[in-house]
């Protein structure tokens, strides 16, 4: 691609400054596009989507902030040490001894080589030097000096028009989206520490949803229901099936962003964000009441919620046909025991001659 070492290590270390690899799930990618072209290396954990997405195999990401620009990843190359290890997808990749985060081998490779270790040195030591060669090479990299390289259906896009929509306390906001992979970005600003409560109940879909903190990491997962991001129900505050609603408690100030993705189909979303200051949890049943129609009935029950009603079920069964054959047997052996004593002679002779 004509890309000199310079142009090179700023667009390996450049981009793995974004983003992660996919390969947590230990029962790998599945069947591909050979077996089912419409929708291959589904992944088998899971949905196969979010947290269980499986596609390199590798696991992790390279940076502290994967979704902000940072010469972290130059840094890291220098100043720290690597151990193999092997991911549970089951790819051999490096691991970070002081802080856990990846590498592959073929980003060690840049600090096995003294020339590509001096440009690591010199972004390392220098993100403004990195900010013009990544600049460069990237341009390089998608537009190659030729127009009549690009695709047929390329457009471009303004950036004010890709700006995130903003949503405040108390606010539902809606839209529509396409399938999956397309989203939604949702800014949320919190201005003091507060329970919040995000829902995405009235959308028309099965969704997924979730919320990233200021470094991109996502959070929900210490919401009080635990979301993974996938099916998380709160029936206090929402009694669809399939859609995402969960509270952040005593959520610190700060900037946070959500993620509404269908799980499959795309459709009119719906997002309402309920905060609570009150630290004791007063007033949850307030903002439950505002968001459920409390005219109609319905009972969400998972499937843990099923089997251990059908458990409690067959105990139940259980302990009252034991206790019919007890009595039961009590009243028809009524006289039948009789006591046998042994005095030193054959018992089974007494008992033949009874
Ligand atoms: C030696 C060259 C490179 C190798 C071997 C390499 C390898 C990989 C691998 C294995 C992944 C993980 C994919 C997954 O599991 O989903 C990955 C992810 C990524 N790579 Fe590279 N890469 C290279 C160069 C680049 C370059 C030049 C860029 C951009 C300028 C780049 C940007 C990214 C990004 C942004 C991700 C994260 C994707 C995500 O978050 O899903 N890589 N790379």
């Amino acid at each position: 691609m004509g890309m000199n070492d310079s142009e090179t290590v700023a667009l390996i270390g450049g981009g793995h400054a974004f983003g992660k690899c996919h390969g947590a799930c230990s029962l790998g990618a599945g069947d591909g596009p050979d077996v089912d072209a419409e929708s291959p290396w589904p992944g088998n954990c899971g949905a196969g989507i979010a947290q269980n997405t499986f596609t390199s195999g590798f696991e992790g990401e390279w940076t502290h902030t994967p979704l902000l620009w940072s010469n972290e990843y130059f840094e890291q190359l220098l100043a720290d040490n690597y151990t193999l290890w092997v991911s549970p997808g089951g790819s051999p990749q490096w691991e970070n001894d002081r802080n856990g985060l990846m590498m592959l081998t073929t980003d060690l490779a840049l600090v096995a080589d003294d020339e590509y270790t001096a440009i690591v040195t010199e972004f390392a030591e220098d993100i403004s030097a990195l900010n013009t060669a990544f600049a460069a090479a990237w341009k390089k990299l998608v537009e190659n000096g030729d127009a009549t390289q690009w695709a047929d259906n390329m457009f471009c896009v303004d950036a004010d028009d890709v700006k995130r929509t903003h949503i405040e306390c108390g606010q539902t906001l809606t839209g529509s989206v396409g399938n999956s992979p397309d989203s939604v970005l949702v800014a949320f600003e919190n201005d003091q520490v507060q329970s919040v409560t995000f829902s995405n109940c009235d959308s028309s879909f099965d969704t997924t949803m979730f919320l990233a903190d200021s470094n991109g990491l996502d959070i929900q997962q210490q919401s009080t229901n635990h979301c993974d991001g996938d099916d998380c129900c709160d029936p206090e505050f929402c009694r669809t099936s399939y859609r995402e609603t969960f509270t952040m408690s005593d959520l610190e100030v700060g900037s946070y962003t959500l993620r509404l993705t269908p799980y499959a189909q795309g459709g009119d979303w719906s997002l309402t964000v309920q905060c609570q200051v009150d630290h004791n949890g007063r007033g949850r049943g307030q903002i439950a009441s505002a968001l459920l129609d409390t005219d109609s009935w319905t009972v969400v029950l998972t499937n843990k919620d099923l089997m251990i009603l059908v458990l409690v079920a067959v105990n139940l069964v259980t302990i009252v046909a034991t206790y019919c054959l007890c009595s039961r047997s009590r009243r028809h052996s009524k006289g039948k025991y009789m006591k046998v004593v042994a005095k030193g002679t054959n018992l089974e002779a007494v008992a033949l001659k009874q």
